[in-house]
């Protein structure tokens, strides 16, 4: 069912000093910075050959990815990003096999495409978004 890794994401503390990082040191295509207030987040893709790198920043009083910072000062990933055929039938064979995805209701993602996210602790403690190919 799950295609492609699309992205990592990394939350960060300074989203900019981040990318200057991903810029000069790793040599990296780094892109504009892009503020999601339905998420939450501002972030910043890293193109990679096979896939990109998902950098995060907290925006706005309710950021979802506040309280990971606070236990994560320095960062860390955040979480994983699968490509899916038919992210519709993707929630319906999850919630089947008895996995709980924190939203029903695809919300639109970075790209512009329906993503939805997967509980943490049903999925080896890792966070895993699936965004429709
Ligand atoms: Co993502």
């Amino acid at each position: 069912m799950i295609g492609r890794l699309n992205h990592v994401a990394i939350a960060v503390p300074d989203l900019q000093t981040a990318a200057d990082q991903y810029r000069h040191t790793l040599g990296a295509e780094v892109s504009d910075p892009l503020t999601l207030p339905e998420h939450g987040v501002t972030t910043i893709f890293i193109k990679l050959p096979n896939t990109s790198i998902e950098l995060l920043e907290p925006l706005g009083e309710n950021s979802p990815i506040a309280g990971f910072l606070t236990k994560n000062p320095a960062g860390g990933v955040h979480h994983i990003c699968y490509e899916v055929e038919d992210i519709h039938a993707a929630v319906e064979r999850i919630a089947a096999d008895g996995y709980r995805v924190l939203n029903r209701t695809p919300k639109m993602g970075a790209h512009g495409k329906p993503v939805v996210f997967m509980h943490p602790k049903d999925f080896s403690g890792t966070l895993v978004e699936l965004e429709q190919a």
